[in-house]
């Protein structure tokens, strides 16, 4: 099978995840991998620091985070955008053992060659989202509807925690 994408510098930021050949809508086109780590002990390491604006987890459920800083593969680069091509998609494993959900990135239209992949990260923080933390995580994806932030407006109704809403994603 010819690679369908390659990592290169993109203009939103770093290094993205570009389309080699065509790719259809719904097309299933990488595993977004890294170590299963839970909520607690991310939290209580420094890969995950909300005032630096740059991770590479990814929340997989209330339980566990994929930290792609150990064990990512190519899908760790893609960015996000606010008009994306592309999805993150939960497949959780049968049995029930939520170490094991697996997360693809698949797309959402036809994205043609050289198109850089995207999909909304969707990240929520548990602490407010102040003006300070909004610029630290702005969005540059060039988007007509971008809405300047990375992160996710909270939801009025959200009084009560939000389990998995440490690091979004
Ligand atoms: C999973 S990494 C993606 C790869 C990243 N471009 C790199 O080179 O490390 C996620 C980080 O990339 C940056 N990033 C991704 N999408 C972005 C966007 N639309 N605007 C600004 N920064 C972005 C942020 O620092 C974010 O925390
Ligand atoms: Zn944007």
């Amino acid at each position: 099978m010819p690679r369908k994408i390659v990592a290169r510098r993109s203009a939103i930021h770093g290094n993205g995840v570009f389309a080699l050949l065509p790719i259809a809508k719904g097309e299933r086109i990488v595993e977004y991998k890294g170590q299963r780590r839970t909520h607690e002990e991310v939290d209580a390491g420094d890969t995950g620091d909300i005032e630096s604006g740059h991770t590479f987890l990814f929340t997989l459920n209330d339980e566990y985070v994929i930290d792609a800083n150990h064990g990512g593969n190519i899908a760790r680069w893609i960015n996000h955008s606010c008009a994306p091509n592309c999805e993150a998609v939960l497949e959780e494993h049968e049995g029930g053992d939520r170490r094991k959900d697996r997360v693809f990135i698949e797309a959402r239209r036809a994205i043609r060659p050289g198109e850089e992949l995207t999909y909304d990260y969707g990240i929520t923080l548990d602490v407010p989202h102040t003006a300070k933390l909004k610029k630290i995580w702005a969005c540059r994806c060039g988007a007509k509807n971008c809405t300047g932030t990375m992160l996710r407006p909270k939801r009025k109704s959200a009084a009560k925690p939000d389990k998995d809403g440490g690091r979004g994603r």
